[in-house]
């Protein structure tokens, strides 16, 4: 009896040590125990898993077979069967599942490798995936890093993505950092790289919250902020201290999309006068600040309220798509927030698309728009990006950077901090009169 009591005591000890760890330190819970316990339950269970996901294989297989060997075989039914041969080699059907790599924890779960059968594709694993996620009870379960013959699966437990910390990293030209990527890597837009970025979502989705983060990252470099808000300039109105140019209303924006064709016209004279390409082959000291744009709420842009409009629409449409079509050779990039952004606003709005590479979908309301943002990615992407729920503003698929899909969040960014960075950074606002080498227009009151 004591036994038994000595028993129960050290089970309900451990138990409530486990708890307290599991609960004081989940970190290390997770890679000493939580993982070691996953990671023993899915070598058990491939072969079920993989068998229910239909990504087995049925193999012709020499095997021993005991069909004459009374008890075990079918001999055991007939027993007046004479038996002559007590064993066989015999071919037959085996079920094999892909081959399973080392399990390798991450914080949040862990990845693995798996060698493809014959024939297979790795779309075949995306299609799975969900099915695999649900036999393994985890949030979810991504395909990620395709090498010839092999996929990479990586699980999570639970959305990487309900809280969004992102480190602060040395300032490199052109480059932001707005927020994560569910595979826990850093969100980078580079605009040498991806020039123009087109960011679509349903009304307080996070886009203005995207673009209050890239305002901050861009701060500090030494770039020419360029603003179009035609919500009368609330949206970027506190940030014009660091903006070098800032139109909201319509007329404002026809005057300074046409300075930036002109500026852009300039410097392809500058580049075309030194047998340069674009304007990074130029010598340094000739080279001319970048120029980033923003523009948020694009309809506004081309809502027409009248046939008297129609005129300076489609002088914007036209401008805008020039810019966008030549400006990535002479640094200037365009970065265009809207709810949806389809044929349905006006001529030329489709071309302008097809010009912005790098796309972020967060929330929408249609699945056109997810199509209309995300083109025809993976149709993954598009059920990812329509299952974006309302309470988790800021999440958003994104394409672009490697020619892969994401799901991301940008990091929460109040429009005070974003102020902050404005004014704080006021003075590397470079002049819009002397940066466009001409007489007018719209340098925002302070
Ligand atoms: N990454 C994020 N993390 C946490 N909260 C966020 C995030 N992004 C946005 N939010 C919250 O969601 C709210 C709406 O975001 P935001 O203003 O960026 O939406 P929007 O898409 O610009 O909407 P609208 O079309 O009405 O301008 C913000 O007030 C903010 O509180
Ligand atoms: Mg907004």
């Amino acid at each position: 009896m004591t036994d038994f009591y000595l028993v129960l005591g050290v089970s309900a000890a451990a138990a409530a040590g486990l708890w307290a760890w599991r609960r004081w330190h989940p970190v290390s819970f997770w890679y000493g125990v939580g993982f070691p316990v996953r990671a023993a339950l899915v070598y058990l269970t491939w072969h079920h898993v993989a068998s229910g996901c239909k990504l087995t294989r049925n193999r012709r297989r020499f095997r021993l077979t005991f069909d004459a060997v009374p008890v075990l075989g079918p001999a055991a039914r007939a027993s007046e069967t004479v038996v002559r041969q007590k064993r066989r080699v015999r071919r037959v059907d085996v079920e094999r599942s892909p081959r399973l790599g080392i399990l390798r924890p991450t914080r949040l779960g862990w990845r693995m490798r798996l060698r493809l059968h014959d024939g297979q594709v790795p779309a075949d694993y995306e299609k799975a995936a969900e099915g695999i996620a649900h036999a393994w009870r985890v949030h979810s379960v991504r395909v990620v890093d395709v090498r010839p013959g092999f996929v990479t699966l990586w699980a999570t437990m639970r959305d990487p993505l309900t809280e969004v910390i992102v480190p602060p990293a040395p300032v490199e030209l052109l480059r932001v950092r707005p927020g994560k990527l569910e595979n826990g890597a850093d969100w980078v837009m580079d605009f040498r790289i991806v020039p123009h970025w087109l960011n679509a979502g349903a009304t307080q989705s996070g886009k203005s919250n995207l673009a209050n983060a890239i305002i901050r990252d861009l701060a500090p470099q030494p770039v020419a902020l360029v603003g179009f808000d035609l919500k009368g300039g609330v949206e970027f109105t506190p940030y014009a201290p660091r903006l070098s140019a800032l139109a909201s209303t319509r007329k404002e924006s026809v005057d300074l999309l046409s300075d930036l064709v002109g500026e852009v016209e300039n410097r392809m004279a500058l580049c075309r006068a030194h047998g340069a390409r674009n304007v990074w082959t130029l010598p340094e000291d000739l080279r001319p600040v970048p120029v980033v744009v923003l523009v948020d709420e694009v309809a506004e842009l081309f809502l027409m309220a009248d046939k008297s409009e129609k005129d300076e629409v489609s002088k914007t449409a036209t401008s805008l798509l020039r810019v966008a079509q030549l400006g990535r050779a002479f640094a200037v990039y365009l970065i265009v927030c809207g709810q949806r952004i389809g044929s349905d606003l006006g001529p030329g709005v489709t071309a302008l698309r097809a010009q912005l590479s790098g796309r972020v979908c967060h929330r929408v309301n249609d699945p056109e728009t997810a199509n209309m943002t995300l083109g025809d990615l993976d149709p993954a992407a598009l059920d990812a990006a329509r299952a974006i729920p309302a309470e988790t503003p800021g999440v958003c698929i994104v394409a672009g950077q490697d020619g892969a899909w994401h799901r991301a969040r940008s990091v929460y960014v109040p429009e005070q901090e974003a102020e902050q960075a404005a004014r704080e950074y006021a003075h590397l606002a470079p002049d819009w009169k002397t940066l466009i080498g001409s007489v007018p227009v719209l340098r925002p009151a302070a």
